[in-house]
């Protein structure tokens, strides 16, 4: 589809005369523009005039930038010229976040208007591309329900009442994710911001002027998907070992994926694995003691990974980040600052400067100030024995997360080693969707998870 007044202008050059000439000059006349607009965006961004430190926190963190990676080719059939190389992540920040910006010039607001309308040229990019924090990406993101639905556990319902760690005190609530740091978390909020565990509405509409959770500060933590998949794994396998009859919901043989324990029956023969006898001298040591299993724990994670849909999870802790801070419908809870655990102690550290002073305690500490609190022993499984297959496997199963929370693939996934539906081997990407009016991009995962073929 073409802008009535593009399309003017071309009828006005040859009236009446619909040549086949007339359709290819046109289509280059709108490549050329689109490209020179795209140009003109990476010249703002680079110059950081436009929206940058204008509409934003300006205590957010960027998430890392890939700035000059680009859409590999793909041998699919193409209806439409091959859109221009450009960086598309910057494209992609600049249309979610530029009706933030109506100050722009018009010809941004046609070119913004010509890529809507070009249905045949979606816009993808990489994760980790757009220049967005992790709490900003999130706001433009939508966790499909018709996929997700099983993900968006922790009684988020329509996000009016959704478990916290709450400091009244300091006005700071804390979203819990398993297997995120959730432990050290909980610890910090009750510890040094004397939090107490209840229920509070993350509802966009109540942090508005006037609204009841107004001026509070609404944080998370997230972490890389593919090693949070590793202990998630053991977590849920852990709890829903047959030999486990605390809150255990498939005794009594009903286990899903029954083979993951073949040929372990009780704690002992666990333990076995992971410590074999001719290893300790007793069964007190192997609690702290590295992983001494031979590959048979990893491999029943890798036999899981390929039957896995990646939309039934098992277990509560096998559950996405994404959708864990979303409502029942897909749509983000409102959250206003998402740390990551791979720098936990910084991310404590800016919280403490924040909201207790530059002088306490907390936000001074050396290395060790900060407590890491959770679960201290050793992995069980040996995660350095699963296959690459199986990673990249991972992370397409989490490439919600990875889109979504604006985090880039681990070096292992970069890369074309995903098969698309047309067998085309292309890298795993990410993709804006418009559904309605302007303003209504939606980030969405490049594929939805599914069963291995
Ligand atoms: C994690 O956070 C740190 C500090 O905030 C940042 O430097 C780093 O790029 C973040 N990592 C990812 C994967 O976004
Ligand atoms: C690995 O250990 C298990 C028992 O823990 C054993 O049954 C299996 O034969 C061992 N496999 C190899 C390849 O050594
Ligand atoms: C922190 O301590 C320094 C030196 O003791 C003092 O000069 C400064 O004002 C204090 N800052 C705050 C925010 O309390």
């Amino acid at each position: 589809m073409v802008t009535k007044t593009a399309r003017q202008s071309v009828a006005g050059t040859k009236r009446g005369g619909r040549s086949a000439t007339t359709i290819a000059l046109f289509a280059i006349i709108v490549l050329v523009f689109v490209y020179t607009v795209a140009l003109f965006i990476e010249v703002t961004l680079a110059t950081g005039k436009s929206y940058r430190e204008t509409q934003f926190d300006p205590k957010r963190k960027l998430g890392s930038m890939q700035m000059s990676r680009t859409l590999p080719e793909t041998n699919a059939p193409s209806r439409a010229p091959t859109p221009p190389r450009i960086s598309t992540g910057h494209l992609a920040t600049w249309i979610l976040t530029s009706h933030l910006n109506d100050k722009d010039v018009n010809t941004q607001h046609s070119a913004y208007e010509r890529m809507r309308q070009s249905p045949a040229v979606p816009l993808t990019f990489f994760p980790g591309s757009l220049q967005l924090s992790h709490a900003q990406a999130l706001k433009y993101c939508y966790a499909d329900p018709a996929v997700y639905k099983k993900h968006i556990q922790g009684k988020r319902g329509d996000g009016s009442n959704v478990p916290v760690s709450y400091s009244e005190k300091f006005k700071l609530a804390y979203v819990m994710l398993p297997k995120s740091g959730s432990s050290t978390a909980r610890y910090m909020l009750k510890n040094q911001f004397e939090a107490i565990e209840t229920s509070k509405s993350l509802q966009q509409i109540d942090f508005q002027a006037g609204g009841k959770m107004e001026g509070v500060e609404v944080i998370s933590f997230v972490r890389d998907p593919l090693s949070r998949f590793f202990s998630q794994y053991e977590e849920a396998f852990t709890r829903t070992a047959p030999w486990v009859t605390n809150d255990n919901p498939y005794i009594a043989n009903t286990h899903p994926y029954p083979y993951l324990f073949d040929n372990i029956h009780s704690y002992q023969e666990y333990e076995d694995v992971f410590c074999p006898p001719e290893t300790r001298k007793s069964r007190r040591e192997c609690i702290d003691k590295p992983s001494a299993e031979n590959g048979t724990l990893a491999a029943r994670l890798e036999r899981f990974v390929r039957n896995y849909d990646g939309r039934d999870p098992f277990d509560v802790h096998l559950t996405l980040q994404v959708p864990m801070l979303s409502t029942q419908n897909g749509y983000p809870l409102h959250i206003t600052q998402i740390y990551n655990t791979t720098d936990a102690e910084g991310g404590w550290k800016s919280i403490a400067r924040e909201l207790l002073g530059a002088n306490s305690s907390l936000a001074q500490s050396g290395s060790e100030g900060v407590v890491i609190e959770g679960r201290s022993y050793p992995r069980r499984l040996n995660s350095k024995l699963v296959s690459l297959e199986t990673q990249r496997r991972i992370c397409e199963l989490a490439l919600l997360d990875y889109c979504c929370l604006n985090l880039p693939l681990p070096e292992v996934c970069q890369g074309r080693h995903f098969k698309d539906d047309n067998g085309v081997e292309r890298e795993l990407f990410c993709k804006l969707e418009a559904k309605a009016g302007r303003g209504s991009e939606r980030i969405q995962p490049g594929v939805f998870p599914k069963e291995a073929a």
